[in-house]
């Protein structure tokens, strides 16, 4: 029969080819296009990241411009997709109102559905990288009962994203300008990774021929695992339950322990074997943020400090090669900007759809492109013949 790799999560399986995100695990390197996420995260903004990811260079100022423009011209959605979100129940967790309604974006949007057409697939890119924000700030406000609130295409991206989850009508919101700052870096800290669960979702999805909103719905429902993106939430619950530095000997012990399914959130990483630039870099950002603030001595932040410092001299830890990842500092970020821990998530697919849309039009537009469709290693019955229920 046919000769064929085993290889269960795919530890060692290249599916594609790709020019948008390197990753050297054991240099702990990361670089969008060439250029290392250290660099992007202090000098570039968001949406420059995006326009880098999608069409492989950095802009210029006009070619940056008419990006804006373009994106902007997208921010709002469809009215009628108002009542759609008004079907789900008021305390569903907002990445499962995410899923449904950006699944049902190609019953919205069908001038941006024919994947053999370039410009309804340069559409679907501009639409869901505009939407996405205005989607997830609109699934915040359903689950607290308040009105939804319309794009403001005045601000920039990220700050308009935090006005469309924070203002609230008959009073003036005017963006804080450090959460804005802080929200552009979470933003390009998670805006690609290569072929990680999600990507390869959306990739996977996308090699059927299916519409790219279809396509991004199956990552933002990947995503939400807490091995995955849900690890900020999983990983901002964990430190809250710790509470106190006292506890943390317990929790490391836990994690050790096979016999015990608890593990530590926002730790480790099937790539990154030194450590995750992204959380470094987030780390930083998370002292800068609070300082910024003013709020000192947060004691999650106290106890994610010392639980690293504790874990990285842990045999256990060093021996499997496990470090802080991208997720482990965000939450504290996010939940000091005013999100609860549910909104973790969803802001993690708003940043990643730019690297799912920008992988699934590299792939689509790859002549050499074929359906995914893993083998596997049968270890059922052999053959039988059926046998009547009165013989069973
Ligand atoms: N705490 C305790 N032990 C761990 C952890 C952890 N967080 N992560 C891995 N291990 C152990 C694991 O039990 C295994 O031990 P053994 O070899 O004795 O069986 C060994 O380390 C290797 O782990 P693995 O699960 O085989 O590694 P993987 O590459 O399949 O999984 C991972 C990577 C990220 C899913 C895993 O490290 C994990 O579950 N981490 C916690 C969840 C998390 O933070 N996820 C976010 C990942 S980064 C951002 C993102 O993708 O969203």
């Amino acid at each position: 029969g046919d000769v064929f790799t085993y290889d269960p999560g795919f530890t060692s399986t290249a599916a594609c080819d790709s020019a948008i995100t390197y990753i050297d695990g054991d240099k702990g390197e990361l670089l969008y296009r060439g250029y290392p996420i250290e660099q992007l995260a202090e000098k570039s903004h968001f949406l420059e990241v995006c326009y880098l990811l999608l069409y492989g260079e950095l802009p210029d100022e006009g070619q940056m411009k008419d990006f804006e423009a373009r994106v902007t011209n997208h921010t709002m959605v469809h009215e009628q997709m108002h009542y759609f979100f008004r079907g789900f129940r008021r305390d569903s967790h907002p990445m499962a109102t995410m899923v449904g309604v950006v699944g049902a974006m190609s019953a919205f949007y069908h001038d941006s559905t024919d994947i053999n057409d370039p410009w309804q697939r340069e559409v679907a890119a501009i639409r869901m990288i505009a939407k996405l924000p205005t989607i997830a700030a609109m699934a915040y406000k359903y689950s607290l009962g308040q009105p939804f609130v319309y794009p403001k295409n005045a601000l920039d991206y990220p700050s308009n994203f935090l006005h469309m989850c924070f203002a609230v009508p008959c009073e003036d919101y005017v963006v804080n300008p450090i959460l804005s700052k802080a929200m552009d870096r979470i933003m390009m800290l998670h805006a690609d990774h290569e072929q990680n669960a999600s990507t390869s979702t959306v990739r996977l999805a996308g090699s059927s021929g299916a519409n790219p909103f279809a396509c991004i719905a199956a990552g933002i429902a990947c995503l939400w695992g807490p091995a995955h993106g849900g690890a900020n939430q999983a990983c901002l619950e964990m430190l809250r339950e710790i509470g106190t530095v006292e506890n943390i000997p317990d929790a490391i012990r836990r994690a050790k322990d096979k016999s015990d399914p608890f593990r530590l959130m926002g730790f480790g990483h099937r790539v990154y074997k030194n450590f995750d630039p992204r959380a470094k870099v987030m780390k930083e950002s998370a002292d800068e943020v609070l300082d910024l603030l003013g709020i000192h001595d947060n004691e999650t932040l106290k106890v994610a400090k010392e639980l690293e410092r504790i874990a990285l001299e842990d045999e256990y830890f060093v021996e499997k090669k496990l470090y802080p990842n991208v997720d482990f500092y965000s939450g504290i970020i996010l939940e000091a900007m005013g999100f609860p821990t549910s909104m973790f998530t969803p802001i993690f697919a708003v940043s990643r759809t730019v690297g799912w849309i920008s992988q699934w039009k590299e792939m689509i537009a790859d002549p050499t492109q074929k359906i995914g469709r893993p083998r596997q290693l049968y270890i059922g019955q052999t053959r039988r013949d059926y046998t009547d229920v009165a013989k069973r």
